[in-house]
């Protein structure tokens, strides 16, 4: 009964199968290349995120697992069975797309049964099934309801209990919410993740809005342009990411434009217009006086005089903008570069007015550098012309 499988979803115990391997997926369409080398290992019962802008390769990548589009290379495996050549009914994964077509002419009992009708059992024997599935979207009470008497929600809700009555060993998901309104998407995720919990099945779920991704995911892919720049939990990629893109793509992330001047005790230190500054986060190394990306997270700084604080900046307030429950203060460093920082509305102060001379002040364990030439890869960001 309970769930699909007796896969122990969510345990270390090691030498089991991944649900989903890819192995150096490669996807070209004519001359062009859509995905690049992706290897990538998805445990059973892992939510497993595509995340990245528009035309990056997620939803091919998705297709590519369930057996809708051909490789141009590389391998696809499920469950330790090599499913490459196998077409997308001989693979035992679901998917459920953006726009959640549900049959109109059924009633939504109908829609649940029509894959197990599919594979010939009878209604009388699927009926449990059906109602366990209307009941984990919390549907039971619409069994009668059809296509067009029920909001964008609720259709979305059967079309996942259409696709896990069959219990596949993964569901992948293209964008399941984009056609949400923003209310009903925060409440679908929030069902999306219990249903994930609660059956244990493996889903890859494909999105392009960054917060979706942090908050469903244990483990996300970070693409551009075919490429996978970074896998890792939210936490890795928000704390530590591997590439300025990356940097970029994921929260309120600050650029500076900074030099390298050496190495301090394992800390790189940085010149920052004419204030030096540490960093303790090393994925590059440096050479000569080599021009350097700094990021720097709006709510890693702190501004002016606080005790202890290390990596003083000095600048000029620039701008001062009220956000309810925080202030975000826009600072110019000497060399122009601009710097925001949050202040929540408790800790604001007077003195942080426009015109104001302030000091900033940040970890060295939070500054994170990346060469310079990466800075045509970020987004908003105004000095990439002369790289
Ligand atoms: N059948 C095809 N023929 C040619 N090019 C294609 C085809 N399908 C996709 N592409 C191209 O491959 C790239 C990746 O497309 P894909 O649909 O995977 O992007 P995506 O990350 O899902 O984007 P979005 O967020 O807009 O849905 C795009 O540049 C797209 O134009
Ligand atoms: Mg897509």
């Amino acid at each position: 009964m309970g769930t699909n499988s007796a896969d122990s979803a969510g345990t270390n115990s090691a030498p089991e199968n991944a649900a989903i391997e890819l192995k150096k997926v490669h996807k070209r369409f004519g001359d062009f290349t859509a995905v690049q080398d992706f290897s990538v290992q998805i445990r059973k019962g892992e939510f497993f995120s595509l995340l990245g802008p528009s035309g990056c390769g997620k939803t091919t990548t998705l297709r590519m697992i369930a057996g809708l589009e051909e490789v141009s290379g590389g391998s696809i495996w499920l469950d330790g069975g090599d499913v490459t050549g196998l077409p997308a009914y001989r693979r035992n994964v679901n998917t459920v797309f953006q726009d959640y077509a549900i049959f109109p002419h059924m009633n939504v009992l109908k829609n649940v049964y029509f894959p197990l009708r599919m594979r010939k059992i009878p209604l009388r024997e699927a009926l449990p099934d059906i109602r366990r599935m209307l009941q984990l979207v919390n549907m039971q009470d619409y069994e009668n309801r059809l296509s067009q008497q029920l909001s964008g929600g609720q259709r979305q809700r059967i079309a996942l209990a259409r696709s896990l009555v069959n219990r596949p060993a993964a569901l992948l998901l293209d964008e399941p919410l984009g056609a949400l309104d923003f209310k009903l998407r925060v409440a679908m995720q929030q069902v999306l993740k219990d249903i994930q919990r609660n059956v244990g099945i493996t889903f890859v779920y494909v999105t392009h809005d960054q917060t979706e991704a942090l908050t469903m995911s244990d483990r996300i892919a970070v693409m551009k342009d075919g490429l996978v720049h970074q896998i890792g939990t939210p936490n890795d990629i928000y704390k530590d990411p591997a590439t300025a893109f990356v940097a970029s793509f994921i929260g309120d992330m600050n650029f500076l434009h900074g030099a390298y001047a050496g190495d301090e005790d394992g800390v790189d230190v940085i010149q920052l217009g004419d204030t030096v500054v540490k960093g303790k986060k090393r994925r590059y190394t440096y050479s000569g006086r080599e021009e350097v990306l700094v990021c720097l997270r709006s709510e890693d700084i702190v501004i002016s005089g606080q005790a202890g604080m290390q990596n003083k900046i000095s600048a000029v307030v620039k701008r001062v903008v009220f956000r309810g429950a925080d202030y975000e203060i826009g600072c110019a460093l000497k060399n122009g570069d601009e710097l925001r920082c949050v202040v929540s509305a408790s800790m604001m102060d007077s003195a942080f007015a426009p015109g104001a001379p302030v000091t900033l002040g940040c970890d060295d364990a939070n500054v994170i550098t990346f060469p310079k030439s990466q800075g045509r890869d970020i987004l908003d960001y105004g000095g990439g012309e002369e790289a």
